[in-house]
């Protein structure tokens, strides 16, 4: 039997999260080696690991047998949140699906949902449009980080129940906990957005050039979020990132 298991730094982030002695649901945990980890370690009694497709699953069950933690991680296939009963799990955690998909989740969530305490979420992709679904829904932020693996930015996201304050849209986007800290990749992370808004800026202005409708909006959308990561990465001190 296996004990040996290190998570890659996306999952330890996500882990760090999770609060000692809960039980956790890990939704869409495909390998739940994030679920075995936390009970291998003794952090938490039960993680309910579940999965949209049996494929996943079963490879999820396969790892769970090989480190023997069958009597504290249970799979269940079915998707989001209609697998788990309300007030079975206070902490949920969703890793490595897009924004949009676990907005479509905690959408459907419903009492699940009403009776967690806390939600950790690791967004691919949609991370602004998920931070502001969050807040339009009475969430706070508790604690936000940034993670870097081979070149790529991941943002690890906090939530529970309560009022948050949003001042600049762009927060959405940046983290508005990552931007207050500041996270020490925050540098490197803004710069790297700046580097992909400006070629974007780049194509839609030859794009409007060769009066192509609506990229002409687009450039301008793109030259304006330029402006204010410039200003951002002015705003932060030289020894940072
Ligand atoms: C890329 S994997 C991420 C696995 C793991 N959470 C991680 O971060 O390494 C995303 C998983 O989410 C599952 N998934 C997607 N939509 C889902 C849904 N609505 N309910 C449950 N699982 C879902 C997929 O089957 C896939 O295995």
């Amino acid at each position: 039997m296996r004990r040996d298991l290190n998570l890659e730094p996306r999952l330890m982030a996500v882990a760090g999260f999770v609060p000692a002695g809960r039980v956790v649901a890990d939704i869409g945990a495909d390998h739940a080696y994030l679920g075995i980890w936390l009970v291998l370690r003794g952090r938490v009694p039960k993680v309910v690991a579940t999965e949209a497709s049996a494929g996943p699953a079963q490879r999820a069950l396969k790892n769970i047998r090989r480190y023997g933690v069958e009597d504290r991680v249970e799979v269940r296939v079915g998707s989001g949140l209609g697998v788990l009963c309300p007030g079975e799990a206070e902490v949920l955690v969703m890793a490595g699906m897009g924004g949009q998909t676990m907005i479509s989740i905690l959408e459907s969530g419903g009492r699940v949902l009403e009776a967690s305490k806390r939600l950790v979420l690791q967004p691919m992709t949609g991370a602004g449009k998920l931070r502001k679904w969050l807040v339009s829904k009475g969430f706070r932020f508790l604690d936000e980080v940034l993670v870097e693996e081979k070149g790529r930015f991941y943002e690890v996201i906090c939530v529970e129940a309560g009022t948050e304050r949003v001042d600049d849209e762009i927060l959405f986007e940046i983290g508005p906990v990552i931007w207050r800290k500041p996270d020490p990749l925050l540098r490197r992370f803004l710069r790297q957005k700046l580097s992909r808004y400006r070629q974007l800026l780049k194509m839609t202005t030859t794009m409007a050039n060769s009066e192509n409708p609506g990229a002409k909006g687009a450039a301008q959308a793109f030259r304006e979020k330029c402006e204010v990561l410039e200003a951002m990465l002015s705003c932060l001190p030289k020894s940072e990132g």
